[in-house]
């Protein structure tokens, strides 16, 4: 279904795993796409893989901790293809093995730079080009980790709760500038990411928690690609956490309750 044509979409991460595969469906559908990752080599990759299914692609360098660079991917996404109407916040790491406490602050104040702060940053920098367009979709990365106890990764799922959080209080975007801001929330994901995470793991800790993962089959990237589609291209969800897990028709997650 090419109902997207003429759309302009932007995709943090997009150099691999979940992102890359968002890039490949945006463009199906009919989307120009950008790719913002702070790997090169990988968003070329996937300006290539879009190429090659007959989309239209490019690349732009962009650390998400650095505010001008979440600045500059918004201006070349405008330059290069006209407009922003499309933003999957997608870039996100593990903290890794040890723990929280024992992990050194610097290791977790990256994870919640990347994955909260960025997440943060990245929006005010895409909100004043999607005002500018009439509107738009966000569709943020949090996890099945931002709704329920995490405990392999204790500050990880603090800033995917933040995500959820920031994603269910702005709901009032879609009313106040026809921009819908929603989440997905998967659960294990075939990338680089949870296997990063295992091999920082001690080999006793490492199979408890294969043990874990074993009763968890993991989602193929493409699944996720498919709900955020689903949560580009459905005009009246704003405000909500879609879950995506193994072997389930993705589910809206309604928050506790609402203040307004
Ligand atoms: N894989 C899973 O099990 C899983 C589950 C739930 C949610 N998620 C979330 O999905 C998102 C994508 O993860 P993935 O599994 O595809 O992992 P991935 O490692 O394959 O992709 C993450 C991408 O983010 C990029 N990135 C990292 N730091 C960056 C920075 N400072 N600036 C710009 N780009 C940066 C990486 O280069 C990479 O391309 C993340 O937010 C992750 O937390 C993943």
């Amino acid at each position: 279904m090419r109902d997207l044509e003429g759309r302009v979409a932007l995709i943090t991460g997009g150099s691999s795993g979940i992102g890359r595969a968002t890039a490949i469906a945006l463009a199906e559908a009919g989307a120009a796409v950008v790719i913002a990752d702070i790997d090169d080599a990988g968003a070329q990759e996937t300006v290539r893989l879009v190429e090659q299914a007959g989309g239209r692609a490019a690349s732009v360098h962009t650390d998400v901790t650095r505010w001008e660079d979440l600045e500059r991917m918004v201006a070349f996404s405008v330059e290069t293809f006209g407009r922003l109407d499309i933003f999957h916040n997608n870039a996100g790491i593990n903290t890794g093995w040890p723990r929280f406490p024992e992990v050194p602050r610097e290791r977790w104040g990256k994870t919640v730079a990347v994955n909260l702060t960025a997440v943060i940053g990245a929006i005010q920098a895409v909100v004043p080009a999607m005002r500018l367009g009439g509107g738009g979709a966000i569709v943020n990365s949090a996890s099945l980790a931002g709704l329920v106890a995490y405990e392999m990764e204790p500050i990880y799922a603090a800033t995917k709760h933040g995500v959820v959080g920031l994603t269910r209080a702005l709901a009032f975007l879609k009313d106040e500038a026809g921009i819908r801001v929603n989440c997905v929330c998967p659960s294990f994901v075939d990338t680089q990411l949870p296997r990063r995470r295992l091999e920082s793991m001690p080999p006793e800790e490492r199979e408890r928690w294969e043990a874990v993962l074993s009763r968890m089959p993991m989602l193929a990237p493409a699944e996720v690609a498919e709900a955020v589609l689903e949560l580009v291209r459905d005009g009246s969800l704003a405000g909500e956490a879609m879950a995506v897990t193994y072997g389930q028709p993705p589910r809206l997650v309604p928050a506790a309750m609402s203040v307004r």
